[in-house]
């Protein structure tokens, strides 16, 4: 087992003490690099890049070798695992995700099973250890996964789409049936996490990116019961050493005691919740991750840097907080941004610890 150089966000997932506050960012890895889409171009579209784990590998790295981050996040997307179901994932250019077999009939909901992880999604396990190679123990590696909600809201709809409303309308006239998806998406996920885990990720997030469009008595029993089953069911530890999990439902703001109630170690919260306030509302149970506008990458060095500064300072001193944005590094973003927001975590976050 090698032990960490940099385990400022494991630690700072288990709210103990760093002597300045961890920084990575969703969607790292993307369309805003150059490198990424060069190397998109040579594999030939983007899922034969996810599948490749030598190419996959490559764009894993690729921000690590300009920004220096506290975390690698594996190369991947949450739609392997319906894919892996057999619904036919496809990428339509400019147009999102789309399956060609969306679960559309109560006999395709009832064939719905498990995919092996160590078969079907090899080619994950195997990236994650290919990047745990090449990282040599510098900073650690994050596996993840999507909410079985957020899941079953692309495999009902057969593509993304702002308000779901085949989801909905299954939600009101079957509920029986969207349970027996998220049964078998929550099972998936448990085992696919677990994979992960075992090739070498050493801390987990679940992306729950629609539960947010649920009223609350919804949201409890459509995604958040079943994100803290995956909690419950996942392997908690590997080679004696603690594997974080980290929840974020995309406007969940809320909801954070419940989501913080779930036994997760860390909440992402996005741009919309004042982090001094969520901190009052949960800090003594789990650590925060978050939470700048996305938009504000956008904007040029002297906003990223007064963004930073308002998140560390909303936060406050002390443990418990991982710098991220509120949601992914949106495509138009200059990199010189993120080298920026980078810097800034890093030069002005000792104050606090
Ligand atoms: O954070 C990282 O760097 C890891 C990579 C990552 C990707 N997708 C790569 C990707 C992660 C964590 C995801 C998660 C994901 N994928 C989510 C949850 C997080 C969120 O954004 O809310 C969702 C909902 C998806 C589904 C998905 N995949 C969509 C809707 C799209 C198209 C959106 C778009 O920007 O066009 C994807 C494709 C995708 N996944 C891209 C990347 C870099 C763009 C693909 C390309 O190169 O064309």
């Amino acid at each position: 087992m090698t032990r960490l150089e940099n385990d400022t966000l494991i630690r700072a997932l288990l709210r103990q003490p760093t002597p300045y506050t961890p920084v990575w960012l969703m969607r790292q890895a993307g369309r805003y690099l150059p490198e990424y889409n060069a190397t998109r171009a040579r594999a030939g579209s983007f899922l034969a890049l996810a599948k490749s784990p030598d190419l996959a590998t490559e764009v894993t790295l690729q921000p690590l070798e300009r920004f220096p981050l506290d975390a690698a996040i594996v190369f991947s997307d949450i739609l392997t695992i319906p894919d892996a179901m057999g619904l036919g994932l496809g990428f339509a250019e400019g147009e999102g995700p789309r399956f060609e077999r969306p679960l559309r009939e109560e006999r395709e909901i009832r064939a719905l099973t498990v995919p092996d992880p160590q078969r079907q999604l090899r080619y994950v396990c195997d990236t994650i250890a290919q990047v745990r190679k090449a990282l040599a123990g510098r900073i650690p590696v994050i596996g993840f996964c999507g909410s079985p909600f957020t899941l079953a809201c692309y495999m009902v709809e057969g593509a993304g789409n702002r308000t779901f409303p085949a989801v909905r309308t299954m939600l009101h006239d079957r509920p029986d049936l969207l349970h027996r998806i998220l049964e078998i998406n929550c099972r998936a996920v448990i085992a696919y996490l677990d994979a992960q885990i075992e090739a070498g990720a050493q801390a987990v997030m679940v992306f729950d990116t629609w539960g947010g469009t649920l009223t609350e008595a919804e949201y409890r029993e459509y995604s958040l019961a079943y994100m803290q089953r995956i909690v419950a069911g996942i392997r908690r530890e590997r080679d004696g050493e603690r594997v974080p999990s980290i929840l974020f439902t995309k406007g969940g703001g809320a909801w954070l005691e419940s989501i913080a109630a779930s036994g997760c170690d860390a909440v992402s919260i996005d741009w919309t919740v004042n982090i001094g306030a969520a901190r009052a509302r949960v800090g003594h149970r789990v650590a925060l991750q978050g939470n700048l506008d996305p938009e504000v990458l956008l904007r040029g060095p002297s906003a990223v840097r007064d963004g930073v500064a308002a998140v560390l300072a909303g936060f406050g001193a002390g443990c418990g907080h991982v710098f991220n944005l509120g949601h992914g590094v949106m495509q138009g973003t200059p990199p010189e941004n993120v080298a920026a927001l980078v810097e800034a975590v890093h030069q002005l976050s000792p104050a606090y610890h």
